[in-house]
């Protein structure tokens, strides 16, 4: 009974870290399969890459989601799926230098000096990384209002994190610069004025008024 009463008040957590976990499985499945192609370490980098900037962009749009339709349930898994992002970009990361130049330093530190992607995909994981050590209900206390402010970087990750992908794909940047538009018009309705513009008219169109201090209203 415990048990079913937790499962019925977490599905959403779940079911979350199920499919957030499931491109990892892929992979891993893959690997014990002889799967991931001819060249299965840049298979793994560009796996790994993909999945982080794709959890990275649904984490950003969960407030948009509530801004415009009003559901808070995206607001419960968008730490989550942050998370996961940062993960899959950590095992992207480790994957290069790991994997690709068996931590050769000498080796990484050149190529990080030649290619203006790779240093590009650095930039934005250290932009991750405070996000992802600070994403506890401790932090978020004691750094009250400077937490907040602190994690609206990860905006800014985003948008990195697209030009790290259009920098890295040389050819077609068609899909980069797709995961880029999206990335600036979950921004754009962040914007204040856009924003309570968005909130009025939803209101209006539900028949609610809405007083500033609503819950939900700075979230
Ligand atoms: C830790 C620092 C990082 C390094 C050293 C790094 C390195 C790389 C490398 C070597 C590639 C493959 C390029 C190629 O062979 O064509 C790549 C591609 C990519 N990376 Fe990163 N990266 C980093 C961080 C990130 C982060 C933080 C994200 C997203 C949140 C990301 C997303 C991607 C994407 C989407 C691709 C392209 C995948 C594709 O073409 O299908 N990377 N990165």
């Amino acid at each position: 009974m415990v048990l079913m009463n937790r499962l019925k008040a977490h599905w959403l957590q779940i079911l979350t870290h199920g499919l957030a976990l499931l491109p990892l499985a892929l992979l891993v499945w893959d690997f014990t399969q002889n799967q991931l192609t001819a060249d299965p370490i840049r298979e793994v980098t560009l796996r790994t890459g993909r999945v982080a900037l794709t959890l990275l962009v649904l984490s950003l749009t969960c407030t948009p989601i509530h801004i415009v339709f009003g559901f808070r349930w995206p607001l419960r898994v968008r730490r989550l799926l942050g998370l996961y992002a940062f993960l899959y970009a950590m095992l992207h990361g480790l994957t290069f230098v790991g994997l690709d130049y068996q931590f050769d330093w000498g080796l990484i530190g050149e190529e990080i000096l030649q290619k203006r992607f790779v240093q590009m995909g650095i930039l934005t994981f250290l932009i991750l990384l405070p996000l992802a050590l600070t994403s506890t209900r401790g932090w978020m206390k004691l750094l009250g209002k400077r937490w907040k402010r602190l994690h609206r970087l990860i905006y800014l990750a985003g948008l990195l994190a697209v030009v790290h992908f259009t920098w890295a794909v040389k050819a077609d940047i068609s899909e980069p610069l797709l995961y880029g538009l999206v990335v600036i018009l979950l921004l754009i309705v962040r914007i204040p004025v856009v924003r309570n513009a968005v909130q009025h008219l939803r209101d209006r169109l539900s028949g609610k008024s809405r007083t500033p201090e609503e819950p939900g209203a700075s979230s």
